[in-house]
C-alpha cells in the first residue's frame, strides 16, 4: 500500500514537471531547493524574449529552480499554470499579467495555501492589494510622459503649428496600454498643436503593428499623419516596413516614437529612421530573484520595485550607448 503511494506521488511529480516544460534543476527533496513557479504571458516580442531569459539567467545564478510556464496570449492558460503552481507548492509564484482584470479568484487560492506571489513587469487592477506580495516592473505612465515630452521638444525644434498623431497601442486592458497612452496625453495635454487622430490596438505584436500601419494609412495617407506613436518595438519595426514599402521616409516624413530600446530600433534610431525610444527594461529578472531570496528567508521585501529607466532620441549623442542585449 505505502509503495503503490509513493509510485503514484513519484509518478505525480514527473507529470506535472512534464505539463509544466520542465522545473529546471529543481527537485523538492527535503527544504533543500528553492522552486519558484513562472508565469510568463507569451513570446509576442524580442522585449519579452529578452525577459525570459533574464528570469532564466537569474534563476540559474541563484540557483533556485524554475517551473517556467509560456501562456502564449492566453490568460485562461496563465490561471492554469498559477493553480499548477499551487499544487507543486512551489515556494514562490511569480507572473507577468497579460491583463489587468480576472486575477482575483487564483491569488485567492495561492493566498489561502500561503504562497508569496511577485507580480512582474505588469500589474492586476486589484482592490485588495494584498492579493499580492509585490510588484516589479516599469513605470509605465512615467514612459508615456517621456514619449510625449520628446514629441513637445520636437515639435518646438521644428516650429511645428501642428501635427497629427496616430496611436498604435499595446493590448487591450494590460498595464503598459493604459498608462503609456495616460502618461502620453498627460505630457501633451493643453498643447493645440497636436490631435490625436486615431488610436488603435497592435496587441504588441509586429504583424498587427503592420496591419493597423497599413490601415491608417489607406485612411488618414501619408500626407495627413505627421506622428507615429507605438507602444513597442515590435509593432514600430511592422509600422515601418509598411511606411518604407510605401515609400514614406519614417524619421524624416513621419516622426516615429516608440517604446521598449531593443537592438533592432537603436539601430534604427541611429539610421534616422525612428525619431525617440522610450526606454522599457527587460532585464527585471536578477531583482525578482534577489527578492525570491529575502522572502524565503522570511523577509520584509518592498512592496514596488521599479528599475530605472531613460529615453534615447535624435537629439542624444548615442556613440556610447552599449549593445541592448536584446
Ligand atoms: O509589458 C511590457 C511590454 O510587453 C513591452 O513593451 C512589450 O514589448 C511587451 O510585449
Amino acid at each position: 500500500m505505502k509503495r503503490n503511494r509513493w509510485i503514484c506521488g513519484v509518478l505525480w511529480l514527473a507529470l506535472c514537471a512534464l505539463a509544466l516544460g520542465g522545473c529546471q534543476g529543481a527537485e523538492r527533496t527535503g527544504k533543500s531547493a528553492v522552486v519558484v513557479g513562472f508565469s510568463q504571458l507569451g513570446s509576442e516580442s524580442g522585449w519579452r524574449i529578452g525577459n525570459t531569459a533574464s528570469m532564466e539567467q537569474a534563476a540559474k545564478a541563484h540557483g533556485f529552480g524554475l517551473m517556467l510556464e509560456n501562456a502564449n496570449q492566453k490568460q485562461e492558460k496563465q490561471i492554469a499554470a498559477i493553480r499548477s503552481f499551487i499544487s507543486y507548492r512551489v515556494d514562490v509564484i511569480a507572473f507577468s499579467p497579460i491583463v489587468e482584470t480576472g486575477w482575483t479568484n487564483v491569488l485567492n487560492e495561492a493566498r489561502d495555501a500561503g504562497i508569496p506571489v511577485i507580480l512582474t513587469d505588469r500589474m492586476i487592477d486589484a482592490e485588495d492589494d494584498d492579493l499580492y506580495t509585490a510588484y516589479i516592473g516599469a513605470d509605465f505612465l512615467a514612459e508615456g510622459l517621456r514619449a510625449g515630452e520628446y514629441l513637445i521638444r520636437k515639435a518646438d525644434d521644428m516650429g511645428a503649428e501642428h501635427l497629427n498623431i496616430v496611436e498604435i497601442t499595446g493590448t487591450e486592458d494590460s498595464t503598459p496600454m493604459r498608462d503609456r497612452q495616460v502618461g502620453f496625453l498627460q505630457a501633451i495635454a493643453g498643447d493645440g498643436r497636436f490631435t490625436i487622430l486615431e488610436s488603435i490596438s497592435g496587441d504588441f505584436l509586429r504583424s498587427k503593428g503592420e496591419e493597423c500601419m497599413r490601415y491608417l494609412l489607406e485612411k488618414y495617407g501619408a500626407e495627413g499623419i505627421d506622428v507615429v506613436y507605438s507602444h513597442n518595438v515590435a509593432m514600430t519595426l511592422g509600422a515601418l516596413d509598411v511606411l518604407e514599402a510605401a515609400g514614406v521616409r519614417p524619421g524624416q516624413d513621419i516622426i516615429l516614437i516608440s517604446v521598449d530600446g531593443e537592438q533592432a530600433a537603436v539601430d534604427a534610431l541611429r539610421e534616422g529612421r525612428i525619431n525617440c525610444i522610450v526606454e522599457c527594461t527587460p532585464d527585471l529578472g536578477e531583482t525578482v530573484m534577489t527578492m525570491v531570496e529575502a522572502l524565503v528567508k522570511g523577509e520584509e521585501i518592498p512592496k514596488e520595485i521599479q528599475p530605472e529607466e531613460t529615453v534615447f532620441t535624435e537629439f542624444d549623442d548615442l556613440t556610447g550607448l552599449a549593445p541592448r542585449g536584446y
